[in-house]
Formats: C-alpha cells, structure tokens, sequence
C-alpha cells in the first residue's frame, strides 16, 4: 500500500534576518541549540523545539521509511504565514520559503513534494505568488483558515479559491491564530481546542456562504486535524439548518450535501474517532495527515490508519489512494510536475507521465479482488464472485445517480419555476432504469451453474447472505423504503450500518419528491389530523393532476414515467432473483437464515413509489 503524507511540515536550516531585513520586530528566527536541534524563537519567544528532521532531507527520508510512508507533500507552519503584515514583507518571506521548500524537496528522490503559502491578506497578489509556484513545481498551498478576520467565505479568498481550481492546485486549510487565546493561556489549550474549532468555523463558513455552490467542484480542499470538530457536530448542524430559517445561511442544499466538496486528514489519534470521520465523511475523504515532526504529531506517521479495524481497501484509499486524487499525483499535476525532482519518485506527478489505461482503470487492483473461498478452488466460484462484484458495481452507480436526482429534486424545490432540474432528474433516472433493466437480465448468467455445481462450495459462503449488501439496502432506503429491523444484519461491519443509519436518517427520493410537487402548489401542505391513508390519497390525486395536464406539465410526467418504469424494473429484478433463487436452491433456507424463496416472494409488493401507480386507478375512475 502506498503512503502518501499530505499533512507535515518544514522549516529551513537557515533564512536571512527578516526583522533586520524590513526593520519591524517579533519574525520568526531559528536558533541552532546543538548537532541536529534548534529553537523557533519568535522575536524574543521560544515558540518550538524542532529537530533536525524540519531541514534535513536525509532525516525525513530515513524516518519515511522507518514508518512506510513513500511520500511527504511538505508545508512551512502557520507561524510563517505573515498574514498581518504590510504585503511587501509578507510577499517576499512567502517566496523565501516557497523557494526553501523546492531546495529541500530537491533532495527528496522524488518523495519530497511540496505545498507554498501566498500573503493571503492581498488576493492580487496571492493568486500571482499561486501561479508562479505551480510552475516551479509546487503541488498546491497550504492556507490559514482565516485573515483577521476574514473567514475563508470572504469574497476575496473565494476568488483565490477559484483561483486555486483554475491552477489545479491541492489547498490544504491549516488552522492558526486561534480565537479566543486570552482564555487558554495554559495547556496547549489553543491546540487541543482552538485549533479544532477554528477547523470547523471554516468548514461551516464555506458551506453555509453558499461558497460551495459557486466554487467550481474542481476544486480540491482539505482540513487539517480530521476537519477539528466539523464532522462531530455536523449532525446539530443539520439540525438548526432543516428547523431554522435563519441558520440555513445562503446555502442550497443542507449541509451533509458538501461533504463529497472537500478533504480532511486523519490527524485525529484515536482509532474509534478515525472511524467515525470514515462514517461520516466517506472512505474517499479521508487523507492520511501526520503533522510529523512536530510534538503534537502523529509518532509513526501512518500507524493509526494502519493498526486500525479499517478494511484493507479503506485503509489503502486513507494511506495513499485518495491523496493521488486529491494532488492529481498520476493524472498530472497541473504545471507543477515539470520540476526534475517530481520525475524521480515512484509516485509520478507530471505531465511527463502519461496517464495509462490500466492505471486510470486501477485494472490490477480490480483483477485482485477475486478470492474463491472453496479449496481447491471450484471452477463456478470464480463466476459467482464475478456476477456479485458486478452487481455491487451496479448498485454503486444507482445510488450516486439516485443521489444526483434527489438533489436535483431538491433544487426544483427550490426553484418550482424553473424546469432544468426537472429536466435533469428525468435524464439521470432514465440512465438507472436502463442499469436495473441489464441488471434484471444478468440473473441468466448464473443460471448457466448447475446447481450441484453450487451446492458443491455453498457451505463455504455461510454465513454470508445477499441480506448483508449493504448498497441494495442503501438504495431502498435511499428510495424511501425505510426499514430499520434491516440494519440488524450490519451489526459485523460497522462502517456500513453507520451509512444506512444515515440514509435512514436522510430524506428519501420519495419524500423529496412529494416536496417539490409541494412547492410547485400542486401537493397541497398535510392536513393536521390526516389519516396516512387521507394523506397517501392526497399524494396520488397530485399526481393525477400533473397527467390530466400534460401540456404544462410534461417535464414532470417524464419524471414520473421514470420512476414508474424503476420501480417495475426492481419488482421484476426481485422476481428473476426469486426464479433465480428456486432454480439454484429450490425451498431452501438462506444462508441469511430466512426461508428462502418464500420469505423473498413477500418483497414482491414493495413498491418505492405506490402512489404513481395508485394514480392509475384514479385516473380509470
Ligand atoms: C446462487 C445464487 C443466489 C442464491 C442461491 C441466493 C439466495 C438468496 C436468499 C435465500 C436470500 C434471502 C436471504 C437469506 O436468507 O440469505 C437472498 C437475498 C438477497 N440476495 Fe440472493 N441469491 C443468489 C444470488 C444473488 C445475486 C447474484 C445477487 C445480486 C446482488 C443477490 C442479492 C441478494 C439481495 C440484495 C438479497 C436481499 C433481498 C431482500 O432483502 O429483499 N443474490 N438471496
């Protein structure tokens, strides 16, 4: 597995005297104690013992590979941003240890990479200093979360922002300067609590401001520390965002909608913790970020993801697999890789190496995934691991385009005049009617297994049952079929139920649905005192309405042929799997300890959308 350190930092052996240099006191110097030590003073005040390991390219390189770790994308320390500074001053240290940093990195072999700083109190200038560093070979920047007091939603550093996306450059948000320091002044106390929840201010900045909805999804962006206290508090985000007019900020859609916007890093040193920022922010959000060689550093940068119960591909995707999307690391790095030093390493970042095929596809690592349990292994299992992957690939894609037309629904919500959602929510659910109409006809590929042949390695599966995929799961739920007695068969993988309890949670495609037909004054608000089944009639009469007037509402009836259409297709893929089921296992129980083929045909009246079809009723009255 690949380690790639996005979160660490640097200070050069040596810099010219700033305070002599532009005759202003308190810059930060370095004072060189004994053989591989040194203080950080500023001004007169020791800020940090640091060792050789800040300069030293030999150090870092022996302990990378002490701890695994193949790459270190290295960045100064917020105590060098200079933010409060006249421009000048703060411009030309930005470009000193920029220029330090590549010098340091040149003696990487490769494994060196580097983040630059920007005096981000001058945008202009900023955005200038940003471009000039991606062409001499830096990977991104590294920003404070804050200028005075400007949080990152100030106008100017959403520009730089852009910026930013537009140069292709990886931001990494360090948390510095924090607030309310006259009340900490002992303990570390502005680490251990400042810094986290000056992390989380501007995450919920950025969110709220609408920040998000204008900067382009291009943009990569990663909080230090696992983010600070953003993903624990999220859910009382949520919370005064759906009950508070006035929390809801400028934002389109409710917070948990951006997390798939930026990054954190698995700076958090506790495993149950790590876990939990996997839950909320997802596998492919999570950086592994050390803080090396600082005290409050990870020891062994790398050790917590690696000695955690994460599986072994989450664990591959925090150690490295995410920061190569995140830096653009074998895609190009924008015009920072045409340095000699990015050509040298065993990770490639430049336009010198040509994105392949298999590597983009990650072939080999999806060849890798097949492991028949039967010994020796019999020749149909390869077949039965195959048709499952590819069905969870499947599934996968359904629930990122079902997400994709909820939010969509959303916005029509939002904006009921407006038909370009509608129009878009009508093109993605034809796309997963299409995907659930190849995956009700796969069933005949396995159906070529003669069922002695399955019979043959059946006992090696138990207990492992289609009851634990977890994505199909995901997708009724999703769709608003909601049945929290399921999550009990996810009790094994943690992960998993902490997903669907989530999806439990979050308004379904059904309900969003019914609110933008709400919004659009066709659904009138629920009668207090309603009945569920006086409230489902009002839901299909809705409905009705929208087909006796074709003319006007021809976007929406598209809308609702499609989700007509899915919903039948998931009934007739419930039915070939039942046929499937009974052909391959006749009346036997499950390996999930259901009844088998009885116990599935009872699914066969679900229906995720019972009122469209309710409608049809009414409209032959
Ligand atoms: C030899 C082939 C198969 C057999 C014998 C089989 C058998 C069963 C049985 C008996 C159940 C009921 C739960 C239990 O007691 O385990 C079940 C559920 C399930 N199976 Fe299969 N299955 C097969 C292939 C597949 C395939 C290819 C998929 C594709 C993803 C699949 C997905 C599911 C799902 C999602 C459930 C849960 C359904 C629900 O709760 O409504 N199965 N399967």
């Amino acid at each position: 597995m690949q380690a790639i350190d996005i979160h660490n930092h640097f200070f050069p052996r040596s810099w010219p005297d700033l305070a002599q240099r532009f005759g202003t006191p308190n810059w930060p110097w370095i004072k060189h104690t004994e053989a591989g030590k040194a203080d950080i003073m500023v001004g007169d005040r020791l800020f940090r013992h640091i060792y050789s390991a800040c300069w030293d390219p030999e150090v870092r390189l022996q302990e990378m590979d002490r701890d695994g770790v193949d790459m270190q994308v290295i960045s100064a320390t917020p105590v060098l941003f200079a933010y409060e500074r006249p421009l000048k001053h703060a411009l030309e240290s930005a470009q000193l240890f920029n220029d330090a940093a590549l010098e340091l990195c040149s003696h990487g072999k490769g494994r060196l990479k580097s983040l630059c700083q920007v005096p981000l109190q001058d945008i202009d200038a900023a955005c200038k200093e940003l471009s000039r560093c991606m062409r001499a070979g830096h990977l991104g920047v590294q920003i404070g979360n804050h200028v005075a007091e400007k949080n990152l939603d100030d106008p100017g550093i959403v520009t730089f922002l852009h910026h930013c996306a537009d140069e292709g450059a990886a931001v990494l948000v360090h948390p510095w300067d924090m607030m309310g320091q006259q009340r900490m002044p002992n303990y570390m106390m502005p680490w251990t609590v400042g810094m986290p929840a000056e992390t989380q201010l501007s995450v919920v900045a950025l969110i709220l401001s609408g920040a998000f909805d204008k900067l382009p999804s291009t943009l990569r962006i990663c909080f230090a520390h696992g983010g600070g206290s953003f993903s624990f508090l999220l859910g009382r985000l949520e919370n005064a965002w759906h009950h508070h007019r006035v929390a809801r900020g400028a934002c389109q859609f409710p917070p948990r909608h951006y997390l798939n916007r930026f990054y954190v890093d698995s700076a958090v040193f506790d495993e149950p913790t790590l876990q939990f920022l996997v839950c909320t922010m997802s596998a492919e959000r999570v950086l592994l970020g050390s803080d090396y060689p600082f005290p409050l550093g990870e020891e062994h940068a790398g050790a917590l993801i690696r000695e955690s119960h994460l599986s072994g591909r989450v664990k591959a995707q925090l150690l490295g697999g995410n920061a190569k999307q995140f830096l653009r690391l074998e895609l190009g790095a924008g015009a920072g890789g045409n340095d000699e030093s990015t050509r040298d390493g065993n990770l490639s970042a430049g336009p010198s190496e040509q994105l392949s095929y298999s590597a983009y596809l990650e072939v080999a690592e999806l060849l890798d995934l097949q492991n028949p349990q039967s010994s020796p292994p019999h020749h149909d299992e390869l077949l039965f691991i195959i048709v499952h992957q590819t069905y969870e690939l499947w599934f996968k894609e359904l629930l990122h385009d079902l997400d994709a037309v909820v939010a969509n629904l959303q916005r029509a919500s939002a904006h009921p005049e407006s038909r370009d959602e509608v129009y878009e929510a009508a093109r993605l659910l034809r796309r997963c009617t299409e995907i659930t109409r190849v995956l009700v006809e796969q069933f005949t590929i396995l159906e070529t297994m003669l069922p002695t042949h399955f019979l043959a390695f059946r006992d090696k599966l138990e207990p492992a049952s289609g009851f634990q995929s977890e994505q199909f799961r995901e997708l009724e739920f999703l769709c608003g079929l909601k049945d929290a007695k399921m999550l009990a068969y996810h009790k094994p993988t943690p992960e998993a139920h902490r997903r669907l309890e989530r999806r439990l949670r979050e308004p379904s495609l059904h309900h969003v649905f019914f609110e933008a037909l709400r919004a659009m004054g066709t659904l009138p608000a629920p009668q207090p005192g309603a009945s569920e089944e006086q409230e489902f009639e009002t839901r299909s009469r809705a409905i009705l309405s929208l087909y006796k007037n074709e003319q006007h509402y021809r976007y929406w009836i598209d809308v609702c042929e499609r989700l007509t259409e899915f919903d039948e297709l998931v009934v007739s893929w419930r039915l070939r799997h039942i046929q499937l089921v009974e052909r391959i296992i006749g009346i036997r129980m499950g390996t999930g300890g259901s009844a088998g083929a009885s116990y599935l045909k009872h699914t066969l009246d679900k229906k995720f959308f019972p009122e469209l079809w309710e409608a049809r009723t009414l409209l032959t009255e």
